[in-house]
């Protein structure tokens, strides 16, 4: 008989080794790989050698199936990050961090969803039924016609799903699922995994639609959501800062609907509220104009949002300066800062940089690069932009700026606010007009020497 081999796995990630080591190379986190423990029951690996499977039927790409029917839960916000409704026998992973809101989230969903006409199933391993009642209550939901179940033995969940037949499965969470044929603890690597494959392909079976709650972890004890994203169609984050009431719903895969898609929530008293105009929440603590604060016209998904970028610059005390970034990326605020200084001649050395997007929105868009050289230069010479201006654009290494997409859109967003001014790369489609003022320019010394007069 063959000697058992050991496998290992990264529980951030999911990747799969045959040693053991401190660092996971897929994903460079420390200390999250831990040994996988085999499946107990399973038969022996054999090779798939001398018997023969048989003939799988195949089919042409052309159909004549009208699109599936998807169903809106009259959550707009929800709808449009779904891309559009929940398309039937779909499996969804909501992943986030404990305490940000996605028990409510789903809880609300699942109100609306069986009130559109779904019979909907919630499964919740993490609190006993009569906690999510106490919560439904307060939400107002008490009389959604959902059906409800405390339970983790996924044996015991698949039976009453197959008994029940819900077009709606939703799972709170995914790493408190236990399956008995595989020997590890609840949240291991190796449960995870089998609890959301048996769910999801469960589901695409019998034509029920399952959502997977997902804990973010960061320690590694228990697996993360990544584990289970190539297992499903659609992967959405639920995202949001402590101490800020909106949490952002993102959709970072969709195989029924656009990537990126964003929708916004207000967390409130009585649960999570839609919030319609985005730009105007998150600029409403705007006030007079201020050094170092710069409003960026960026899209999300398939909408447009402004947002406010806002730059502290100050002389460091330490050998080694800082560079502090909230909400963006700092290995592009790093290429940012060495654009400035080899292309338009003005050095950061011996400053502390901190940027920040307001309100905790993460921005992901290279066309912010120059809403970014911009906060950084209002900061840096202490000269204020004027309130009513908007900032796009992407910079090249050479210093060249670069037209970006939908141009179009982010112009009339900001007309729509209220904004008088835009500044944009030049070419690209941008026209102005309807009381807003274009101010192009081609390459960013340009737009440093003619905005701030540096450079
Ligand atoms: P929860 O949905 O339990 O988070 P998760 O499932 O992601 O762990 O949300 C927990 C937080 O939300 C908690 O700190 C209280 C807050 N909350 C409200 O502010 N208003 C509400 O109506 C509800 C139900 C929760
Ligand atoms: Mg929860």
């Amino acid at each position: 008989m063959a000697k058992a081999t050991k496998t290992f796995s990264c529980t951030a990630c999911g990747a799969t080794y045959n040693k053991w080591s401190g660092r996971c190379d897929g994903c460079g986190e420390w200390n999250s790989i831990v040994e996988d423990t085999p499946l107990s029951a399973g038969p022996a690996r054999k090779s798939l050698g001398g018997k023969r499977g048989s003939a799988i039927q195949l089919t042409d790409l052309s159909t004549e199936e009208a699109p599936p029917p998807r169903t809106h839960s009259g959550l707009g916000e929800l709808d449009r990050v779904l891309g559009g409704g929940l398309v039937p026998s779909s499996a969804i992973l909501v992943g986030g961090d404990p305490g940000i809101g996605k028990s409510t989230l789903l809880l609300q969903a699942a109100a609306r969803f069986a009130q559109a006409g779904l019979k909907t199933i919630y499964v919740s391993g993490e609190e006993a039924s009569a906690q999510v009642r106490m919560r439904a209550q307060r939400l107002g939901l008490s009389d959604a016609p959902v059906k409800l179940a405390a339970e983790t033995n996924l044996r015991d969940i698949l039976t009453t799903l197959e008994a029940e037949r819900p077009q709606l499965a939703i799972i709170d969470s995914i790493q408190t699922m236990w399956a008995d044929n595989v020997e590890s603890a609840p949240g291991s690597v190796s449960q995870v995994r089998a609890a959301a494959h048996e769910l999801t392909s469960f589901a695409k079976r019998k034509g029920i639609s399952v959502v997977l709650v997902g804990h973010v972890t960061k320690e590694g004890q228990i697996a993360g959501p990544r584990v289970v994203e190539h297992m499903v169609d659609t992967v959405l984050y639920f995202e949001g800062e402590r101490g800020h009431q909106f949490r952002i719903l993102r959709a970072v895969k969709n195989r029924f609907g656009p990537a990126d898609e964003i929708g916004v929530f207000e967390m409130t008293g009585g649960g999570l509220a839609e919030v319609g105009n985005p730009s105007a929440l998150f600029l409403s603590e705007r006030g007079e104009p201020s050094p170092g604060s710069v409003v960026f016209s960026g899209i999300e998904g398939t909408r447009p949002v402004l947002v406010e970028f806002q730059a502290l610059i100050a002389p460091s005390p330490h050998s080694q300066a800082r560079r502090s970034v909230v909400g963006w990326d700092g290995s592009r605020l790093a290429m940012i800062l060495a654009v400035l200084e080899a292309r338009c001649g003005i050095p950061f050395a011996g400053l502390d940089v901190y940027l920040n997007v307001a309100g905790g929105m993460k921005v992901q868009e290279p066309a912010a690069d120059l809403a970014v050289a911009a906060a950084l230069l209002s900061a840096r010479e202490d000269a204020a932009l004027p309130a009513d201006t908007v900032v796009f654009g992407e910079i090249s290494l050479s210093g060249a700026l670069r037209p970006v997409g939908q141009t179009e859109n982010r112009l009339k967003e900001a007309q729509k606010l209220g904004f008088s001014t835009a500044i944009a790369p030049a070419g690209g489609k941008a026209k102005g007009g309807n009381g807003l003022t274009l101010r192009q320019y081609g390459d960013l010394a340009t737009f440093v020497g003619d905005v701030f007069g540096a450079g």
